[in-house]
């Protein structure tokens, strides 16, 4: 329940951009995670939704002292592949969020796969927020953990300024081309006509701590990441109070399906809207099933589902609750239609 009466669900980011701008890397840094270096070959083949609560979006952003009040539980991000082969799992992502973030590396600008996720959102009218990533390549950058980026943009010398205003002249030119205004956040004073630029960093440094053994610290960079999430929680709560508003009519679509060592084949759904509760019955793809993990899971949220025979369940496709006075056999039917 939020503070201000609005009842609101968590919205719905997706992360998209040409392969190894760093979409993974990025989640990572907000997570606290590795994942990206257990991929095969450092590439995401598949989409994974993480679930950010609003008390930690409040930690990470407090060094911005926006007294952001945030009106929604939390915000659930999308990871996308960048690899050109992967077309229909990045329209698959677009097409369920609210909102998302085009991640562009600040060394290489504007990628064929940049400019079809940009077509993606365009075509579904979806705002989104530029990451500007990899700041840290430009010649002579100090690392600013988790720093705001103005804080860091202002420890860096004039030389690295320079750098990073030449890219970013640059590369707002070429989304001049794609016919979008951008600006850098902190700079944008029409946001929605104009496309929003956050600088950001998500690589591992290594810190080498002398003393009688030398121990080395790893930890990611980060900078830029605060500012990321508090403008898109507020950008979403501000502007999308309609769509963000919780609805009981439960909303909610297979995401993946895979097998996992141990319990065969699973889905991975997105429940955008409603409630699950245990005990519910689910149907997907015409298969019957019970609800079974949690007492009760609120929107937006990522659940992995296991069953027998789902293995015949289609990404993209509807998961439907059965109501007590719903006819099953209807309902079967209807996700069968999908
Ligand atoms: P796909 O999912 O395969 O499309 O790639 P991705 O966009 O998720 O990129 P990923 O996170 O796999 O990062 C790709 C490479 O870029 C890795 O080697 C990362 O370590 C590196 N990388 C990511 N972010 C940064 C950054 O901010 N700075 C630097 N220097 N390297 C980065
Ligand atoms: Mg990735
Ligand atoms: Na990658």
């Amino acid at each position: 329940p939020a503070q201000n009466g609005q009842n609101l669900r968590s919205p719905i980011c997706c992360i998209m951009g040409h392969v190894d701008t760093g979409k993974t890397k990025l989640l990572d840094c907000i997570r606290g995670t590795n994942v990206q270096e257990g991929e095969a070959g450092g590439i995401t083949q598949q989409i994974g939704a993480t679930y950010f609560p609003a008390e930690n979006i409040r930690e990470r952003t407090m060094e911005l002292k926006a007294d952001a009040k945030l009106n929604v539980p939390g915000l659930l991000v999308i990871d996308t592949p960048g690899h050109e082969s992967f077309t229909n799992l990045r329209s698959r992502g677009s097409g369920l969020c609210d909102i998302a973030i085009l991640v562009v590396d600040i060394m290489h600008g504007l990628e064929p796969q940049t400019i079809e996720s940009l077509n993606l959102l365009k075509m579904r009218n979806t705002d989104f927020i530029v990451a500007l990533n990899k700041v840290d390549r430009l010649n002579g950058w100090k690392t600013c953990r988790n720093a705001p980026i103005r804080k860091a943009m202002n420890q860096q010398t004039k030389n690295v300024q320079d750098q990073f205003n030449g890219k970013l002249n640059q590369i707002r030119g070429q989304f001049m081309e794609q016919g979008l205004n951008t600006e850098l956040y902190y700079k944008n004073k029409s946001m929605g006509e104009t496309f929003s630029i956050v600088p950001t960093s998500a690589i591992r440094t290594l810190n080498f701590v002398a003393s009688s053994h030398m121990l080395v610290i790893v930890a990611n960079s980060g900078e830029g990441i605060p500012d990321l999430l508090l403008l898109l929680v507020q950008w979403a709560q501000r502007t999308m109070v309609k769509r963000l508003t919780y609805s009981n009519e439960v909303q909610c679509t297979v995401l993946e399906v895979k097998v996992v060592e141990g319990h065969g084949t699973t889905i991975d759904v997105v429940l955008v809207n409603g409630v699950l509760r245990e005990g519910d019955q689910v149907v997907v793809c015409g298969l019957q099933g019970t609800y079974l993990h949690h007492k009760e899971i609120k929107a937006a949220q990522g659940i992995k589902i296991t069953a027998q025979g789902l293995e015949h369940t289609i990404a993209g496709t509807s998961l439907y609750v059965v109501g007590p006075r719903d006819d099953l056999e209807n309902i079967k039917e209807a996700a069968m239609e999908d």
